[in-house]
């Protein structure tokens, strides 16, 4: 089975005209996924005027390969928040994706957007981590989110309890974002080659502009900012099939190496295998996605198969916000951990109320020049190690790959790669850049190809 993402199959968006020479603008973002689109979307609402640059296609990166369930359920993070944080902060965190929820909601039916919208509750479930989960259900009813214990549901296995949040969604986001992309000047096939004071220069022109926003999922500039040294990414995989009986509910497993669930018209997406990215060696995640089709559906049929990639922050808060104190009408969008969708409406709500010079209500927990507290700090030493490490040990490369590619180093800034057999590309460690088996770049922060078999 070919991967591809149901959800850029089933919606053909129509292309847009390259950017065409120099021009100047009041905001220019960087990025046509759907934090960039929404961006763009609110501030024209404020009444600026902006452009989308995207290096492709709209959607065709994180956006069209999430799962799109749009909650403020966000596995367990508010015990965590509660404990890091503080119960201010991290009500502010709730309150912001409770927000995008219902911002989704009224955006879809004002415009009338059909995009197979239909609010749900959303669900933890466990099977071992029960106590884990339950602390979680405590930590949010603290924070004003309307939670219940449940332990029914209509999963065909066996748990020991759920979490459910009602009034959250689902969607077709491709729908979503083909729609609300008419709204909005977009230029796809640009690809940003530099970003100054000023604006930003192109393959295709140089636009001059007030605002710069980077929402291109990994920043792809180093410094100011070291988004490299405050993030990693992660891979995971959905297997979508048909013959499957629907849920009302989406779902997301809290013990390890257990499932995330969603119905999408006759389809079921069935999600998991989740790894660092370039630490799957021996692959095997479709397999295991198989074999729960096969146990937990029997007679379903697989229709589609795809990936995604996240990107993880120190303290698992997304960074939204000024780019760097030292660059302040740069702003960045980054770190959704794997759950882009109302990260994005949280981006679009913030970015455009600060461009607009506007204090947002939830500025202060996203703000990428936090404090990130002690037990962050811990990460960030440990990723620090992790990448020394990396540097210096030799190629994880099989012999047979070893063969093909001239250098087994990464063109970020130069980590061994490994190979990923079950997408059968060439990944780094370190901040997870993935290069196709040609050495073509398909995810940053590494903007250059590598050397494959003679091709470059
Ligand atoms: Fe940074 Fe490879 S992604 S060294």
């Amino acid at each position: 089975m070919q991967n591809k993402s149901y959800w850029k199959e089933s919606v053909s968006v129509p292309a847009r005209n390259p950017l065409a020479g120099d021009i100047s603008i009041d905001t220019v973002i960087i990025g046509g996924g759907m934090a960039g689109i929404l961006t763009a979307f609110l501030l024209q609402k404020k009444g600026r005027e902006c452009i989308v640059l995207e290096a492709g296609r709209i959607g065709c990166g994180q956006t069209g390969c999430t799962t799109a369930k749009v909650t403020s359920q966000h596995n367990l993070i508010y015990a965590g928040l509660i404990k890091t944080k503080g119960e201010a902060l991290a009500r502010q965190y709730a309150q912001a994706n409770q927000a995008a929820v219902r911002e989704y909601e009224s955006v879809i039916r004002r415009l009338k957007i059909e995009c197979d919208w239909k609010e749900c509750p959303a669900y933890l479930y466990a099977d071992r981590k029960k106590t884990e989960l339950h602390n979680e259900y405590m930590a949010a009813l603290r924070l004003g989110i309307p939670a219940k214990w449940t332990e029914d549901t209509e999963l065909p296995f066996r748990i020991e309890g759920a979490l459910r949040f009602d009034a959250q969604g689902q969607f077709h986001p491709m729908k979503f974002l083909k729609a609300l992309s008419e709204e909005i000047t977009v230029c796809e096939n640009t690809k940003v080659l530099k970003v100054t004071d000023n604006g930003v220069e192109t393959d295709k022109g140089n636009v001059q502009a007030a605002n710069i926003v980077f929402a291109s999922h990994y920043p792809f500039v180093n410094m100011p900012g070291y988004y490299f040294m405050r993030m990693h990414q992660e891979r995971s995989y959905v297997l979508a099939v048909k013959g499957a009986s629907p849920l009302n509910g989406v779902y997301l497993g809290v013990d390890d190496d257990s499932l995330s669930l969603r119905t999408a018209g006759e389809l079921l997406l069935i999600g998991g295998g989740a790894h660092r990215t370039g630490d799957n060696a021996y692959g095997g995640q479709y397999k295991k996605l198989e074999g729960a089709a096969a146990r937990w559906w029997p007679g379903s049929k697989e229709a589609f198969r795809w990936s995604a990639q996240d990107c993880m922050t120190l303290d698992g808060v997304p960074y939204i916000g000024r780019f760097s104190a030292r660059k302040q009408n740069w702003y960045v969008a980054t770190g959704f951990q794997k759950w882009g969708m109302t990260s994005s409406m949280v981006s679009a709500m913030i970015l455009s109320d600060q461009i607009c010079g506007e204090k947002n209500p939830y500025e202060e927990v996203f703000s990428p020049q936090r404090h990130i507290g002690r037990s962050a700090a811990g990460s960030l030493i440990k990723e620090s190690g992790h990448t020394a490490a990396t540097l210096a040990k030799p190629s994880k490369l099989p012999e047979e790959r070893k063969e093909n590619v001239r250098t087994s180093r990464c063109s970020h800034l130069g980590c061994h790669l490994s190979w990923n057999p079950d997408e059968k590309t060439y990944e780094c460690p370190c901040h997870g850049s993935r290069f196709d088996c040609k050495g073509r770049v398909t995810d940053g922060p590494a903007q250059k190809d590598i050397s494959v078999g003679g091709e470059s």
